[in-house]
């Protein structure tokens, strides 16, 4: 995978040797002072983490590193959070989302210029709450996609059928040919691919976890049509769906998921240290 631009040389190698843990806060927490909690008490696991092992400021004793996605209302506070407690050599600021242009009147939108501004690293694309809850389309997923890049965010594309049937496969790939339209290998191979069943979703009803074992042959089917379509191209994989601190290490085990995207957990400060210290455990 090439270094985005947006990342120094350092960090882009602490990131990509550890598996990334992606908290996706959604439209919570509901206040500033919550989302101080959260970070506080992360900071302060991080810190006992240091003690214990004598890490350099690298973030060398840890397994994993951490992007964090706030609301846009709390990214400047959350920013400063990070900049000025401990979590500045851990953690790296992402954003739920961005505009389908980077200069016009799109009211209630941010674009991606104004994104890369606030020294964000990293943009989800395609959360299957934007497209099928609120009806974005892959041809819309795929201009996110464009601008994404085109700003040098580095883009956490979320690829995941909406029902587990035999054809979900078909699905799979006819989604992600859709929303990697027109790009090249090196852009492609910028991209980390977020691997979030719709069903497995906390908050969908019936939502139960996928298994790592099926999550790997979805991963699978994903990474044969990037590579079959963009033979030069080679990407991060993370896991997504009510990932929680019982069924982390599963997942996190496997070589070929690199990561994981975390919603509902990533906003309860306990579970979601819990979640930190079963991914410092697994070697
Ligand atoms: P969940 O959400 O962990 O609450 O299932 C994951 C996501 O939607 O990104």
């Amino acid at each position: 995978m090439k270094r985005p631009n947006c990342l120094e040389e350092q960090e882009f190698r602490i990131v990509m040797n550890k598996k990334l843990i992606v908290a996706n806060w959604k439209m919570l927490p509901q206040s500033l002072a919550e989302a101080q909690e959260i970070l506080e008490f992360t900071n302060d696991y991080l810190e006992s983490l240091n003690d214990l092992s004598s890490a350099d400021s690298s973030g060398g004793g840890r397994e994993f590193s951490l992007v964090f996605c706030p609301p846009f209302v709390f990214i400047e506070e959350v920013a400063k959070i990070i900049k000025m407690s401990h979590l500045e050599h851990e953690a790296f600021l992402g954003a739920q989302d961005i505009a389908t242009d980077d200069k016009r009147a799109l009211t209630g939108d941010i674009s991606g210029p104004m994104l890369a501004k606030l020294g964000i690293q990293y943009v989800i694309i395609g959360h299957s709450e934007r497209r099928w809850k609120l009806g974005e389309s892959d041809e819309v997923v795929n201009k996110k996609l464009k601008l994404a890049l085109k700003n040098e965010l580095i883009p956490i594309v979320c690829i995941g059928e909406k029902i587990k049937d035999k054809n979900s496969s078909k699905f799979l790939e006819e989604q992600v040919n859709k929303t990697f339209k027109d790009l090249t290998a090196d852009e492609v191979g910028k991209c980390i691919i977020a691997y979030e069943p719709v069903w497995a979703i906390s908050t969908n009803p019936g939502a139960k976890p996928d298994t790592p074992v099926s999550a790997l042959e979805s991963i699978s089917t994903i990474k044969k049509v990037l590579t079959n379509n963009w033979p030069l191209a080679t990407n991060h994989y993370l896991y997504g769906g009510s990932v929680n601190s019982s069924n982390v290490d599963g997942f996190l085990k496997e070589k070929e998921i690199n990561g994981i995207l975390v919603g509902g957990a990533s906003v309860n400060k306990e579970e979601f240290v819990k979640i930190l210290e079963m991914a410092h455990s697994i070697k």
